[in-house]
């Protein structure tokens, strides 16, 4: 990712311990990666701002939890509703179709995604995939 050409800081804070998932790499990657851009895309272009995305990983029971939290615009309340539906674009050349791309990814791997406003200015989008256990079954008892 060119971030540096877009000058925009990249922070990540992962767990320590690798969480063992059954997943796609190739898909949730993409899943990653269409959050990274909205988050750069929803940043005012004119160089003023705070201009950052961090990646954290956390667990949460039987879950890890994947965060990109970024310094843009945040997100109106009458829009969150909409936001995972195919189609929904605020932009001129949007398609609208990443966050709906994210959803079915993330729900075929047994997960769910969400987002959360930051008080302080920006969006937080969060999906968890279900951790395997020691005989690698899902256990999300
Ligand atoms: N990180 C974000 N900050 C602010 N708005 C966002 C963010 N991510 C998504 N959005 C809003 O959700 C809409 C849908 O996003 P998406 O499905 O990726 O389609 P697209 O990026 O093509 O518009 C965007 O047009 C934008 O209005
Ligand atoms: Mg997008």
């Amino acid at each position: 990712m060119q971030c540096e050409h877009l000058r925009v800081g990249l922070s990540l804070s992962l767990t320590d311990e690798l969480l063992p998932v059954k997943a796609d790499s190739i898909l949730i990657q993409q899943v990653v990666m269409n959050l990274v851009i909205n988050g750069i895309e929803a940043m005012t272009p004119d160089g003023r701002g705070e201009r950052h995305i961090m990646i954290m990983t956390h667990q949460v029971d039987q879950w890890v939890e994947v965060s990109v939290h970024d310094s843009g615009v945040g997100i109106a309340n009458e829009k969150l509703i909409n936001l995972f539906e195919p189609f929904f674009t605020t932009k001129m050349d949007g398609t609208g179709l990443g966050l709906s791309i994210c959803r079915d990814i993330v729900e075929e791997h047994g997960g769910r995604i969400w987002i959360e406003q930051r008080s302080e200015g920006g969006s937080v989008f969060y999906f968890s995939l279900p951790i395997l256990d020691k005989e690698g079954a899902f256990d999300q008892a």
